[in-house]
């Protein structure tokens, strides 16, 4: 078991290079399964959940060649159902793609119910209204996901989503690349990587319009051919170290973004006082001495993005003045706040709603990362924390930070992993001996 110690107090100060997003490349990862050739990545990030999707896709028969770190080619041309690892697609959230792909290739799919990181109900059901409305008949039992394209094949059609979903769009623009007919997807999400995933399939030969509008037209096609796509540097990973930035009172050139992608979370660090500029593809982020409250709510794209909360939360512990922070998606992603409480946090949580009372140092302490972005934010308090803080679960942040260890340290921090015993496996083998 490895966690992180951090030894908090010291500004970041310094240049860090952004990886692939990682929430494009777990959508484009598996609608690799759509393409009749070898498709070229690069840009990958190399996170836990890229790995997952890549061996999930070997287990399939896809022929997967690493190129170099962040660079893969993948061939899926001799892929079948038969030995689908249904343990691994329990793990990721992303696997619900499969399901899209599938459809698409084969005109059927079975998957598990999709894992991922627990902020209360995730239901999939705008992913089976809209699969369902583009030719295909759905079914959820013992926790499988069954689907069959009517025909054989999705035929595409009209699907007005209930919830803007990120997921759900990205899913039936996948299975609808192949259908013998036009989808129309209407209150789409518009999210970068969404953009980002549409770019990749038509640079495949796929024929999809309006992504990053709210009403996306995939006209299905016969095929699609091999080709070489680079994935957009990661917006939350970029956010992430701004707000780091800020955080620590550092000065950070934050470098390979896009600033467009990035205006939501700009604009509210401006509004506490910390300076941000952009130039070309990366941006500078100056913390100011003394922060203001603000208030601010989590929103689909291009609103602030509820991948952010946590850190931001973090940030405002530091402000003077009390903010408040409502989560406009998920019913239940304050559950970090306890752990924050134990640095020294006065945060407190109605609902969907944090109210947040800064000026209050943080101090260091043993925490855990209850999720990814809960995760960073443990990571951001210990950076600003006086003395120690050490983080457990640290397996969640490397779902999808590429060597934030590495990063921070170039940066300045005195972050390390360090290894310790497994109690609950000792304490096991000692009952079994
Ligand atoms: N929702 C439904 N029914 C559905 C789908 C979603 O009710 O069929 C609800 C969800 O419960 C949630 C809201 O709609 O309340 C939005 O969910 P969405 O489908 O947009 O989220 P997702 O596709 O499951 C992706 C990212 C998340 C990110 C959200 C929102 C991936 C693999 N995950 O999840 O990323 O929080 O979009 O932007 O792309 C992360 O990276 O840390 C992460 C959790």
């Amino acid at each position: 078991m490895e966690k992180y110690v951090i030894n908090g107090g010291h500004p970041l100060k310094g240049e860090v290079e952004i990886s692939g997003a990682k929430n494009a490349a777990v959508a484009i990862i598996p609608a690799a399964l759509t393409v009749n050739g070898i498709c070229r990545l690069e840009n990958i990030p190399q996170i836990s959940d890229v790995d997952m999707l890549l061996t999930i896709l070997r287990h399939l028969g896809a022929k997967v060649r690493m190129i170099n770190p962040s660079a893969v080619e993948i061939d899926c041309r001799q892929v079948s159902l038969r030995d689908s690892p249904y343990d691994l697609m329990r793990k990721i959230r992303a696997s619900y793609y499969l399901i899209g792909a599938m459809l698409a290739r084969f005109g059927k799919a079975k998957t598990t119910m999709p894992g991922g990181c627990n902020f209360g109900v995730r239901p999939i059901d705008q992913h089976i209204k809209g699969l369902t409305a583009i030719g295909a008949d759905l079914d959820v039992r013992n926790g499988f996901v069954f689907a069959d394209a009517r025909g054989g094949r999705m035929s595409g059609g009209r699907v007005y989503l209930d919830k803007v979903s990120v997921g759900a769009t990205m899913n039936i623009m996948i299975a609808a690349v192949l259908a013998n007919g036009k989808t129309v997807i209407e209150n789409a999400a518009r999210e970068p990587h969404i953009v980002d995933l549409a770019n990749f399939l038509n640079s495949m030969g796929a024929d999809v319009r309006g992504a990053g509008t709210d009403c996306i037209k995939v006209n299905g096609v016969e095929r699609l051919h091999g080709g070489t796509y680079t994935i957009i540097p990661d917006q939350i990973e970029a956010g992430t170290y701004m707000i780091a930035a800020a955080a620590t009172q550092g000065e950070v050139l934050i470098k390979n973004v896009i600033p467009k992608h990035l205006e939501c979370i700009s604009a509210k660090l401006r509004e506490t006082g910390t300076e941000v500029s952009e130039s070309g593809d990366s941006v500078l982020v100056r913390g100011a001495s003394k922060m203001n409250h603000i208030s601010l709510k989590t929103l689909p794209y291009p609103g602030f993005p509820t991948d952010m909360q946590p850190q931001m939360s973090v940030l405002l512990c530091l402000a003077d003045g009390t903010s408040v922070i409502t989560e406009g998606i998920y019913d239940n992603r304050f559950k970090y706040v306890n752990e924050l409480r134990r640095m020294g946090a006065c945060i407190e949580v109605d609902g969907r709603v944090a109210i947040i009372e800064g000026g209050h140092r943080l101090t260091g302490a043993p925490v855990a990362a209850c999720d990814l972005r809960a995760g960073a934010a443990m990571v951001i308090a210990g950076l600003c924390a006086q003395g120690r803080t050490e983080i457990e679960d640290i397996h969640y942040i490397e779902r999808g930070y590429q060597d934030m260890v590495g990063k921070l340290r170039n940066l300045g921090a005195d972050i390390r992993i360090v290894e310790y015993p497994d109690m609950e496996a000792a304490e096991e083998s000692l009952e079994i001996g």
